[in-house]
This record gives structure tokens, sequence and C-alpha cells, in this order.
């Protein structure tokens, strides 16, 4: 492997500062330049860099802890003299060599956030690390849920949310998006569960509680995952499959069943499917995100099982990350918008090819009124630049500064870019993207590179640098940008119009249509972010004995209800708000509710009052947010 390295140098001379190559045994070499540094990780990748893990390890639901053995396959440079992994809270036991010889080690100081290096001595001869540690109780990516927590109360359920930067709390590893490896493991976990990662997967549980996983192709540690508990597989197609709680693995698989079609639509679109199997796991409530485009098996809310497949554009953005972000990978978190801005811009390609242009226009008029509100918060807040599509994470917990900004300010570039050269034009160029960058990290000014030169200059397009001033580099929306056209939503507006001069809801939407469901929850959305900031209760009363918000069984309908319900003091709905809020994790639906509650003295009154319920079942990541937002704890100390 040595000999790769010399080879690159020289190829390349100095100029570029870093390389890795691979020493795994399993099919996928990388030899990647490291082209920047990633200030969210304390790995020194130009030194020595991490190529393949194999995970031994044992999942205890008593101690809420894993025992573990993370042994690395590395490359390092030629004097390089120690390797350094990320940690978070692990407790170290011991490092070997592959000869099973102890190495030197030292954890520096933990900082917020970033954790504590863990920093390996090499010998020249030392081709392999092998870390044996433990995870914290409060391991800020594992969240272990009792039996209560879950659908079917059967027993206890772990999960894990690596992204952005929390997998170094459940294996010491180079938590850094631009440093890919193959792993392959093996999981103990208490008899009768059944365990799964992102990685091959079993079906059915096994008698003794042993699994084995392998995942062949590098990934970055941010995509590592683990979910452990009473979980049920049923197969959708030929490459796709979900897994669930076994009470609601037919629900799942119902909602769901278009994911094949998915799958095949994104081929169509842009290159074979790299990974295998597409799976899902519907999760329980506390999950904190929508989705985790974990590799192979997508994490999932189950408040996308609305009954009437309304949001599976979720399933389509996360099989979308097979190749945005999966297979083309942001090289740091600054970078966060080349991830998810392809990732929404793909997903609204296979929506449309699934549903029709009329579908996914309303989905990109959503986005379009979430990002003009989210640009007009973040404008206001005391990070104005985080509204530019490249960060500037640099000392700060990079999870701040993921917002909506990424995703539909980043899509509305692309869609910019689509309509200047045209879609053929632009397909080609990205199915290109997707093919020539596979399993590698990409940086904002390689792709802006990358587009002037196959896209613009081999089509003979004249380069505007303006363009990725105004959309890249500065904040807030272009004054160009696109505007989307639905007439669904048209009509909505009429009759919003319509209903605020007067007219009762009942002469608006009639009885038929109700029952028949006209409308779709999105254009009901439409609707609800169209009613005026200030209603009387009649105007609310009126609406929810009509058309029955209150106990609506789609989320994004519930909780765009609610904000309103707590904006207006419209009590009827409170009871099933506080039972939404206690029972539900997703982040997206928690923020909007307590945020509007403690705009009031008597709401944020409210809002403790229901977070000391809630707060056992959410996830860190939803718990670290809004701690700050109600001052939680802080009372408590200063008492
Ligand atoms: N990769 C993200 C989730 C994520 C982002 C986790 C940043 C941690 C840090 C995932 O693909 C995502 O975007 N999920 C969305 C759903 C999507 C349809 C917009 C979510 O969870 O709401
Ligand atoms: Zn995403």
């Amino acid at each position: 492997m040595q000999k790769y390295y010399k080879r690159y140098l020289l190829a390349l001379g100095a100029s570029f500062m870093l390389y890795a190559c691979s020493t795994s045994q399993n099919e996928t070499e990388i030899q990647e330049p490291m082209k920047v540094v990633d200030h969210h990780s304390y790995a020194k990748p130009e030194e020595a860099v991490i190529t393949h893990m194999d995970w031994d390890a044992s999942v205890d639901f008593d101690t809420k802890t894993i025992g573990a053995t993370a042994s690395f396959g590395i490359s390092k440079s030629e004097n390089a003299s120690e390797i350094i992994f990320d940690t978070n809270g692990l407790s170290i036991q011991e490092v070997k060599d592959g000869n099973g010889q102890p190495l030197t080690f030292e954890l520096g100081e933990a900082k917020p956030f970033m954790g504590s290096p863990l920093m390996v001595k090499l010998e020249p001869e030392t081709q392999k690390v092998s870390i044996k540690y433990t995870t914290s109780p409060d391991a800020e990516a594992l969240q272990w849920l009792n039996s209560k927590q879950t659908a079917d109360e059967k027993g206890p359920f772990l999960f894990t949310q690596s992204e952005a930067i929390l997998a170094r709390s459940w294996v010491p590893v180079q938590d850094s998006p631009g440093i890919r490896f193959t792993y392959n493991a093996h999981v103990t976990v208490p008899k009768g569960m059944l365990a799964l990662m992102s990685a091959t997967n079993p079906t059915e549980v096994a008698e003794d509680g042993s699994y084995s996983f392998t995942m062949n192709k590098p990934i970055p540690a941010y995509l590592l995952a683990l979910a452990v508990g009473d979980i049920a597989y049923q197969q959708i197609g030929s490459r796709t499959g979900v897994y669930a709680e076994p009470s609601i693995v037919k629900a799942a698989a119902y909602e769901f069943e278009d994911m094949q079609h998915m799958v095949e639509a994104a081929e169509e679109l842009y290159g074979p499917y790299q990974w295998g199997v597409y799976d899902l796991i519907v999760l329980p409530p506390s999950f904190p995100f929508g989705g985790m485009e974990n590799p192979r098996l997508t994490f999932a809310t189950p408040t996308i099982l609305a009954g009437d497949r309304s949001l599976v554009s979720l399933v389509a953005h996360e099989l979308a990350h097979s190749w945005s972000g999966n297979l083309v990978t942001n090289a740091t978190w600054d970078d966060f918008w080349l991830n998810e801005g392809f990732t929404v811009y793909f997903e609204q390609r296979i929506m449309e090819a699934l549903y029709g242009r009329d579908y996914s226009e309303m989905l990109a008029t959503l986005n379009l009124q979430g990002l003009k509100k989210e640009i007009k918060s973040i404008s206001e807040s005391e990070h104005p630049e985080d509204t530019e599509l490249k960060l500037h994470l640099e000392g700060r917990n990079p999870d701040d500064g993921m917002t909506n900004i990424a995703y539909d300010k980043g899509y509305y570039f692309l869609r910019l870019l689509e309509e200047k050269v045209g879609r053929e034009k632009f397909d080609t160029f990205l199915k290109d993207y997707f093919t020539s960058n596979a399993f590698h990290s990409m940086t904002t000014e390689e792709f802006i590179e990358q587009l002037n030169t196959r896209l613009f200059e081999k089509n003979g397009i004249a380069i505007d640098e303006q363009l990725y001033k105004d959309w890249i580099y500065s904040e807030g929306l272009p004054a160009n940008c696109p505007q989307p056209v639905s007439d669904r939503f048209a009509k909505v507006d009429e009759v919003l119009k319509k209903w605020e001069s007067g007219t009762p809801i009942q002469e608006l939407i009639s009885p038929e249509d109700i029952i028949t469901k006209k409308w779709s929850s999105h254009e009901w959305l439409h609707f609800l972010h169209g009613l005026p900031e200030s209603m009387t209760l009649e105007q609310m009363t009126a609406l929810d004995e009509y058309l029955n918000f209150t106990y609506s069984g789609n989320s994004e309908v519930l909780d765009a209800w609610f904000v309103h319900a707590i904006k207006h003091q419209y009590t009827p709905a409170y009871k099933n708000m506080e039972n939404f809020l206690v029972h539900t994790g997703r982040r997206k639906f928690l923020t909007p509710l307590y945020g509007e509650m403690v705009k009031t003295e008597a709401g944020k009154q409210m809002a403790k009052d229901i977070y000391a319920k809630a707060r056992p079942n959410y996830h860190y990541v939803a718990t670290s947010t809004l701690d700050a937002m109600l001052d939680w704890g802080k009372e408590e100390t200063s008492m």
C-alpha cells in the first residue's frame, strides 16, 4: 500500500497536502487526496487514516452500554508516528497492534461537542490498531428506550444517530465525512432481539442473539448505524423491504409500496443504485429526525405512516442520499448543502417521475415558503451568515448551523442551474458527477470547478461567477430564485381568500370533497400555512369542527394546526397537542410548537410542564435544542 502513496505524491508533486489509500481486504480501494481541513475532527489524515474496521460488540440494555473492540486497518505516511481518533465519552480499556502487542495511547482533554482525541503511537511496522472500549450510558448518539417507549411494548429498543459528529460517542473513529472505510461487524444482543446495521442485514431473529454484518463499500463514520429491538421484516420488491415493530410492519409495507419504483426512477435518472438492497426501518416515535440515510437501511420516524402514502417524499429523499451524500459526500460540514441541497433536488425529481410535475411543484412551493421563513428567522439571529450555502462552522457545534438553508436554498440553486442550461444537459452533468466522484468527498469549491468545466465550458455556455457569489457566498435569497407554479395550490389560495372575506368554510369545501379526500395533505398544509396571523376563537372553532384538524392522522397537518392553536389559545386542541408532544420526538415538529409556546409567559409555563413529561422520550439531538430554548435546568441549578 505504501507504493500507492509514493506514486500518488510523485504524480502530484507536493501540491496536495494529503493522501489516503485503502488497506482493506474488501473490494473498493480509496485513493483520495484529503483536500481540506475538517475542523470537526481531531484526525490528521495526512499522517494516518483508517481504511477498514472490524467491530466486535456486545449490547447491554441493563447498563445501557456497548462494550466493543474496534480493530482498524490503517494507511499511513512514511514517517507517521501516531494516529488520532475522535472519541466522546468513551472509556478506553486497551489499545493493541495487529499482533496483540500493546500500543501507547493518550486520551486528550474533552471539549464540548468535539470530545477527546485518542492519540495512538505507531511503530514503523504497525499495520493495525485495535481499541477495546465501553460507551457511556449517556452517549449522545445512542437512544436506549424502555419497552413503554416502543409501539408494541414487548421489550427495550436501541438505535443510533451518528450524523453529524456523534459517531465518536459509540465508536472510536476518525469521525470526518472526508475519511471513508469499509467495515465488518459482529454484534451480540439479548436473545430474541434483532440487530440491524448500515450493512448487509438479517431478516430473522438469531437464536443466540449473535449477528454478523458487512459493509464492503467505503463509508464515512456519520453513516455508521445500529438498531436493536423486537423487529420484524417484510419484503416489498426484489431489492426493497421494511423493518418495523411487528404490529406496524404491515402498515409500513403498505405505506412504502412505491419504494421499489422509487429506486427504479432514481436509477433511470442518475445511474445504478450502488448499495445492493434498499431497506427502511420504521423506528419508535422518539427518533429525532424524519429520516436518516444510513446506507442499505434508511432510519425513519413513524410519523410518516399517515395511512395514505402522503408523506413518502421522505423516502424519496433518503433514497436519493444513496447518490448525493453516500456516494458523493460533503468534505466538511461547511459543505453540508452539497449533501442536502442535491438530495432535495433529486427527491423532487423522483417525486415528479412517480407522481407528476403538479405534485412535485406542490412540494417545491412548500419548500420555498419554509425557506423564506427560515431566512427571516436566521437573519435576525446572532448568525445571519448561516443563510449562506457555504457555512463557517469552525468552533461551533455543526448541528447548530444545519438548517433548512442547505436543503431549500441548495435545491433552488440547483433548479436555477437546471433552468439555465436545460434539463437534458443538467441531467447528463449530474449523472456524470455521481459516477465520476463516487466514493469521494467533495468541497463546494471543487463542485464549482466541475460545474465550470463539465457543465458550462463543455456545452459552450458562458460561466457566470456572479451566480456563485450570490447563491453560495451571500446571505439571503437572490432575486433570480425560480418560482414554482402549482395549480392545485392556486385553488387553495382562492378558498383562503374567500374564507378570509367571510364566506363560511362549509360553502367553500363540500362535505363530499372532504370524504373523498379531494385535497391531499399538502393542500391542507398549504391551507394551514396560509391562514391569517390573527384569527378569532370562533373562526378557529368553526374550522376545527368542520375539518377536524385537532385529530388529523397526518403529523404534518397536526403540527401546523397546533401552532395556530397555541397562537390563539384554542384550548380544545391542547389535550391532543400534549399527547403529540409527549409521544413524538421528531425535532422538526417540536421546535415550532415549543417555540410558539415560549412567546408568552403562560405559554412558557405550559411548555415546561409538557416538556417535563416528554423529555425522557426525546433523543439528545432534540433535548440539546429544546433545553436551550426552554432554559431547562438553569433555574434548578441557580436556585
Ligand atoms: N441527513 C438528514 C438528517 C440529518 C441532517 C441528521 C443533519 C443530522 C444532521 C436526512 O437526510 C434528512 O434530511 N432528514 C429530513 C427529512 C427530509 C425529507 C427533509 C428530516 O429528518 O426531517
Ligand atoms: Zn437529507
